[in-house]
C-alpha cells in the first residue's frame, strides 16, 4: 500500500474544498485497474472513482446491483497501486451499506483498510444521512454522497431518466444535498440532474459538487472512463467520447488475426535464434537418440 500521508502532492479533502473556494474545476474519472489508473493519474485527473459501474463496463453485468464488496476491493487495490497524486474513492456496492449503520461501518472500514483508497461514495439522500454521519464521525472516513439518478435504485425510480425536471422533485434533491452536507459528506455527486438544480445546489453548498449529465455549473465533472475512450459502441447522451478505441482496438485485433493466418507475424524482428553453431550441435544430439 502506498504511503499516502508522506506524499505532499496527494489530493485530499482540503485540496478539493480549496479548489471550490478558488473556483478551480475538479476533474474526476472512473478507473478499475492498474494501467488505466496510472494513465488517469499521469493525465492530471484530481479524483479517480472505482465505481460500481465496473459491474457493467468491466464485468459484463446488466446493472450495478450484482457488484460485490469483494469485487470492489479487488479493483480498488489495483487502482491504488497505479496512483500517486489523485484522490481515490471506492463506490460502496449495493447492499453493503443500506441495511444497518453497523454493516455500513464494517464494510466502509474494510474498503479503507484493505485497499488504501481515501474515501467512499454512497448513493442516497436524507435517508442515508445517519450512515454518512456514522462513517464520518465514528470512523473518520470521508464520504462522497451520490444523488439525482441513483443507479442502484433504478428499478424503483423507473430507469435512467433525467432527475429534478419539475420544481417539486427538484426541491427534494436540494433537501437531500443539504442533509448530506449537514451529515458531514465532503462532496456530492449529481447524476443526470437538471442543470438548474445542480446550479442552485453548487451555489448554496460549501462542499464541492461533481456532476455527470448535470450541466456545466457543478464544481467538477465525472465521466466513466469507457465512455471517454469509446470502448463500447454507444455512450450515454450526456457523455463525451474523446477517442474511438473500439474501432482502433477492433482493427488492431483483426489485423493481428490476419497476420497470424498469413504468417506475416511473427516476422524476422520478432524471432530469436540459438547461438552460432548450437543448432548443428543440437541436431546431432537429437539424432543420436
Ligand atoms: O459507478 C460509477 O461509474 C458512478 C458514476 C456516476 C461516475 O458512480
Amino acid at each position: 500500500m502506498k504511503g499516502i500521508y508522506l506524499n505532499e502532492n496527494k489530493i485530499g479533502v482540503s485540496t478539493l474544498l480549496n479548489m471550490k473556494r478558488k473556483g478551480e474545476k475538479i476533474a474526476m474519472v472512473t478507473a478499475y485497474d492498474y494501467p488505466t489508473a496510472l494513465l488517469a493519474d499521469n493525465a492530471g485527473v484530481d479524483i479517480i472513482l472505482v465505481g460500481d459501474s465496473v459491474g457493467m463496463v468491466v464485468l459484463g453485468y446488466k446493472s450495478t446491483v450484482p457488484v460485490t464488496l469483494e469485487e470492489i476491493i479487488h479493483h480498488s487495490k489495483a487502482v491504488v497501486r497505479g496512483v500517486s497524486r489523485a484522490m481515490v474513492i471506492s463506490d460502496m456496492p449495493y447492499l453493503s451499506y443500506q441495511v444497518s449503520v453497523e454493516e455500513a461501518m464494517r464494510n466502509a472500514g474494510r474498503l479503507i483498510k484493505e485497499t488504501g483508497v481515501e474515501a467512499v461514495k454512497i448513493e442516497g439522500g436524507k435517508e442515508m444521512a445517519n450512515i454518512v454521519e456514522a462513517l464520518v464521525k465514528k470512523l473518520g472516513i470521508p464520504v462522497m454522497g451520490h444523488i439525482g439518478l441513483t443507479p442502484q435504485r433504478a428499478a424503483i425510480s423507473n430507469g435512467y431518466k433525467l432527475q429534478g425536471k419539475d420544481a417539486k422533485s427538484a426541491k427534494e434533491i436540494i433537501e437531500d444535498a443539504f442533509a448530506l452536507e449537514e451529515a458531514g459528506a465532503f462532496a456530492i455527486l449529481f447524476e443526470f440532474t437538471a442543470a438548474e438544480v445542480a446550479k442552485i445546489i453548487t451555489e448554496k453548498l460549501s462542499i464541492p459538487t461533481i456532476g455527470i449529465g448535470s450541466g456545466p455549473y457543478c464544481d467538477g465533472q465525472v465521466l466513466v472512463l469507457h465512455d471517454i475512450l469509446g470502448l463500447y459502441k454507444s455512450v450515454p447522451k450526456f457523455a463525451k467520447k474523446y477517442v474511438d478505441l473500439n474501432e482502433i482496438i477492433s482493427n488492431a485485433l483483426k489485423t493481428y488475426v490476419e497476420d497470424v493466418r498469413s504468417c506475416r507475424f511473427p516476422a524476422k524482428e520478432h524471432t530469436f535464434y540459438m547461438k552460432e553453431g548450437e543448432y548443428k550441435k543440437l541436431v546431432e544430439l537429437v539424432e543420436m537418440k
